[in-house]
């Protein structure tokens, strides 16, 4: 346990979000850039040769089918699976990310729809869980509180009823919101979130939509797995497609429309020009 950890609560004004229909930026150096990233289970080769980049304080989409690969990638970059293959550059330097803790030490942190937070504990225990504060022989309960409503209100998180609810009761979206918020407290650099909208309804949905431009807004790099193209195209910045394995596009969003990334996400290509500054990975 660190005890010395100390959170990082988000700085009370917020910049409003909605920077969606904003023209791309020049190309940001990328927070974390992947070569050639290959992975198989036996006879089944998940992952071949993959390359992305994930540029901070942009939203970038990774979308495929059922089996594609998005989830072992994400595992790859959690330390979850080792890549038999590849490279892995994290502000411009080569690293090797063996353990869930590496990738934690670097600032990267994964929010899985269901796995994310211990249900019998409240807001507040579930974001220090493993890194409680102590001051003297007690836990400073009254600090970590204080940091835990700090960070959410900075969030803009306000229908939690009470930080000392327990996570079990509450919706799903609040739970998403709370796994988010614990992530940005723990300053991380790279937030990736697992399919974070799909067992959502509408209202949770935008609620978690906004979280993830406020993550980008403060400048973090943030990776969402979706299979829901309308969130996909609300929230993202860029769009990566993988299909069976391979990265058959990777570019910003105003390369695609709707029907171009059905197109690579099941066929690999699209015959739509859409892509035609286009991304190096397509096939012709
Ligand atoms: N631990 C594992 N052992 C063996 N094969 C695996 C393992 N994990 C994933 N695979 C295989 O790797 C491929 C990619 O799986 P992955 O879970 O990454 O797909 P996905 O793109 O996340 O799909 P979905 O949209 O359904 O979540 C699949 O063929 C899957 O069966
Ligand atoms: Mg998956």
């Amino acid at each position: 346990m660190d005890m010395t950890a100390e959170p990082n609560p988000l700085p009370g004004g917020v910049p409003a979000g909605g920077s969606a229909s904003v023209a791309a930026p020049a190309n940001p150096e990328p927070l974390l850039r992947l070569r050639g990233i290959s992975k198989h289970f036996g006879a089944v080769q998940a992952l071949y040769g993959v390359d992305l980049d994930l540029p901070p304080g942009q939203v970038t989409a990774l979308c495929g089918d059922n089996g594609a690969g998005k989830s072992v990638l994400t595992k790859c970059i959690a330390g979850i699976h080792e890549p038999d293959e590849g490279e892995m550059l994290w502000e411009g330097r080569q690293v090797h990310i063996r353990t869930p803790k590496d990738a934690a030490s670097l600032g990267i942190e994964t929010v899985y729809q269901d796995l994310a937070l211990a249900d019998n504990l409240d807001i507040v225990q579930n974001m220090f869980l493993g890194r409680e504060r102590v001051s003297s022989v007690f836990l400073d309960e009254d600090g970590m509180e204080r940091a835990a409503a700090d960070t959410l209100a900075g969030l803009r998180v306000t229908t939690v009823r009470s930080i000392r609810q327990p996570v079990a009761t509450l919706s799903g979206g609040q739970r998403q919101a709370v796994a988010v918020a614990k992530a940005v407290m723990w300053n991380s650099k790279l937030v990736m979130l697992d399919e974070p909208t799909a067992a959502l309804g509408v209202a949770q949905t935008a609620m978690v939509l906004e979280l993830i431009r406020r993550l980008k807004d403060h400048g973090l790099a943030v990776m969402v797995i979706s299979h829901n193209l309308n969130d996909v195209f609300e929230v993202a910045d860029r769009i990566a497609v993988l299909r069976l394995g391979r990265m058959v596009a990777e570019d910003w969003l105003s390369s695609f429309d709707r029907q171009s990334v059905v197109d690579f996400m099941t066929t690999g290509g699209s015959s739509r020009d859409v892509l035609a500054s286009g991304s190096s990975h397509d096939k012709d």
